[in-house]
């Protein structure tokens, strides 16, 4: 039977699944995204060398491995060809033979993001806080039935043409709000060489999947963003714009659900959130020094925007949530280590509002703005964990921790990282993880 796991952030982004994917990868024949785009950014270690990946899957830094970017992405083909030939530079081989680009996703072009610049404008106060790289505007186009594909993009005259009709619409508004507009020719003129480049990537991605699948190889699936930004179940709208839980997987690879054989959820230890949007766990006020403290030791900081990030405490409510939607089989509970430096760590078990415990997740973002999180405290352990191996050589409290989180998100802990490298990561025997890990 093939082996396809699915891989998926549980909070709100950069939980760290760069480095348990990239542990994975090695495992797998296939490393496949299925949705987003260049908004999002896994840094890789190994050695000392390290990767910044945003769009392409985080296979590439294996030999020998296929990726694959699925018909649910878009695609921006300026930021495409910058990245593979980063990779390049660095000494990977980013070859057609290796990078499969589904002829279903849709591109994203200049114009997307002039459009995505001027919608955060327009919104002021209530901008999302997007990374700008228009994956909004992309998906509108998409499911307004005006996007253009990277198949459409294969005929010159095609992609002529639909840029200048789009660009003609976008135009209205660029105008309007910005003073300016775009010029189809030079958007034409820029994007149809890198389309051309293009052509010997372009795969029908569901076939060559679904027959890897028939043949036996093994497929890892890699989310990007997370749960709490899924278009459905996150925040909305401070969300991005594509369906980034395990649902998202089988539209966006064209690949049945029956054929997934597992969901991984990556869990880090804390809360992080980029951009605008509620979140009830946020180290604020008093709380801001202890927010500094894990945003310089996580460095907190974009890998694709180099934002700071907000920080707060471990939101279990907020994770079993994910946990629900997604499925997970087990987690892997990530920057254990950077929490060393504290007396005690809260966690936030439920939310209150009104004076009423919530019974579920709120779906409202007006709503869980005004929650209040109910918090248990637990002892820090104040002693170093980075590096560690083992599961029974973390002090008890580090270990009470990590049951404890486990226990009131209602799934196994798979695995737990105490720091970037591969090597300083506990596998837990005999859990799921551990024989996903098996050849
Ligand atoms: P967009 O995806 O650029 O439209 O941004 C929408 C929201 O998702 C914003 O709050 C972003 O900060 C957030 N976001 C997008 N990609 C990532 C990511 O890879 N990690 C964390 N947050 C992200």
């Amino acid at each position: 039977m093939s082996k396809v796991i699915v891989v998926i952030g549980a909070q709100w982004g950069d939980e760290g699944k760069g480095k348990i994917v990239d542990l994975l990868a090695e495992r797998f024949d296939v490393v496949a995204r299925y949705q987003g785009g260049h908004n999002a950014g896994h840094s890789v270690k190994v050695g000392d060398k390290s990767y910044a990946l945003h769009l392409i899957p985080s296979g590439i830094i294996h030999p020998g491995k296929t990726c694959v970017l699925g018909n649910g992405m878009v695609i921006d083909p300026i930021a495409f060809f910058a990245e593979a030939d980063r990779l390049a530079a660095q000494g990977l081989s980013v070859t057609p033979e290796r990078v499969k680009v589904s002829s279903r996703a849709h591109l994203i072009l200049p114009y997307h993001r002039a459009l995505d610049h001027t919608s955060e404008e327009r919104l002021g106060n209530e901008k999302v806080g997007t990374t700008l790289r228009g994956i909004g505007p992309a998906y509108e186009d998409k499911a307004g039935r005006r996007g253009i594909r990277v198949a459409d993009a294969m005929n010159p005259e095609v992609l002529r043409s639909r840029i200048e009709r789009n660009i003609e619409d976008a135009n209205i508004i660029i105008r309007q709000y910005r003073g300016t507009e775009l010029k189809p020719a030079e958007v034409f003129a820029e994007i149809a060489p890198l389309a051309e480049r293009m052509r010997a990537f372009v795969t029908d991605t569901t076939h060559f999947i679904n027959r890897a699948v028939r043949e036996g190889r093994s497929v890892l699936v890699e989310g990007a963003q997370a749960t709490l930004l899924d278009v459905d179940h996150g925040t909305y709208p401070f969300v991005t714009s594509s369906s980034t839980t395990s649902g998202g997987v089988s539209s966006g690879l064209g690949l049945p659900p029956q054929k997934i054989s597992g969901v991984l959820g990556i869990v880090r230890t804390y809360s992080t959130r980029v951009g605008e949007g509620p979140f009830p766990t946020e180290m604020l006020g008093g709380e801001d020094e202890i927010g500094q403290l894990i945003r310089e030791r996580g460095h907190e900081y974009g890998v694709s925007t180099g934002r700071p990030r907000r920080c707060g405490w471990f939101d279990a409510f907020a994770t079993r949530y994910a946990a629900e939607i997604n499925g997970f089989d087990t987690v892997a509970l990530t920057k254990l280590d950077i929490l060393d430096a504290l007396d005690e760590i809260k966690v936030c078990v439920g939310y209150r509002r009104g004076g009423e415990d919530c019974e579920s997740f709120p779906a409202v973002s007006q709503e869980l703005r005004e929650v209040e999180p109910v918090y248990e405290t637990l002892p820090g352990w104040r002693t170093s964990t980075e590096g560690m191996t083992e599961l029974d050589d973390l002090p008890k409290a580090a270990r009470d921790y990590v049951d404890f989180i486990s226990e009131r998100i209602g799934v196994p802990v798979g695995l737990v990282s105490t720091g970037p490298e591969r090597t300083q990561t506990i596998l837990v025997r005999d859990s799921a993880l551990a024989g996903w890990l098996e050849p």
